[in-house]
């Protein structure tokens, strides 16, 4: 049986979820309005995976017989700056998720609990991918700088990122 203070964690995890996705479908709608419609389709797509992220606890929770919560999304931000910023503030905001999956991680252990543990290891796996592709995106767009040519390919290479779908989860 999964404990009380274990469920509530676990119910938050799905809204710092959701909130992810609704984060992301901010920015892409933001990259939209500026033209960049590669980078808005790389957020977008970012935003689906975020939807699976959630459901993935979601489906966990009720597995586990417990009661699920959805609590209100808070309103992300409407505007995001430079392309540069954009990077910036999704990194930042990976960061922070990693920080909850290790705070849960700690939970389920300090809880003896194997199987949320277990659970939770993939997405463990997961933040290491998330930071390392927004670090890698940070990177690129400054090297760039201003340079148009360097924006113009960026946004062509961001724009072939394959829907969640197809990638192996
Ligand atoms: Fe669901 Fe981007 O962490």
């Amino acid at each position: 049986m999964i404990s009380d203070n274990m469920l509530e964690e676990l119910n938050k995890q799905v809204n710092e979820e959701l909130y992810s996705a609704y984060l992301y479908q901010a920015m892409s709608a933001y990259a939209n309005s500026k033209g960049y419609r590669g980078v808005a389709h790389w957020l977008d797509t970012q935003a689906q995976e975020e939807m699976i992220h959630a459901r993935k606890f979601y489906d966990y929770i009720l597995e586990r017989g417990g009661r699920v919560r959805l609590l209100g999304i808070k309103e992300p931000p409407v505007d995001f700056g430079t392309l540069l910023d954009i990077f910036e503030a999704a990194l930042a905001h990976e960061e922070h998720i990693t920080g909850r999956i290790n705070h849960l991680v700690n939970t389920a252990r300090e809880e003896r609990d194997h199987a949320t543990d277990n659970f939770l290891q993939w997405f463990v796996a997961e933040q290491v991918e998330e930071e390392s592709t927004a670090t890698g995106i940070v990177d690129q767009l400054k090297l760039i700088g201003d340079n148009m040519g360097g924006i113009f390919q960026l946004d062509r290479e961001l724009g072939t990122r394959p829907s969640p779908s197809t990638e192996s989860e």
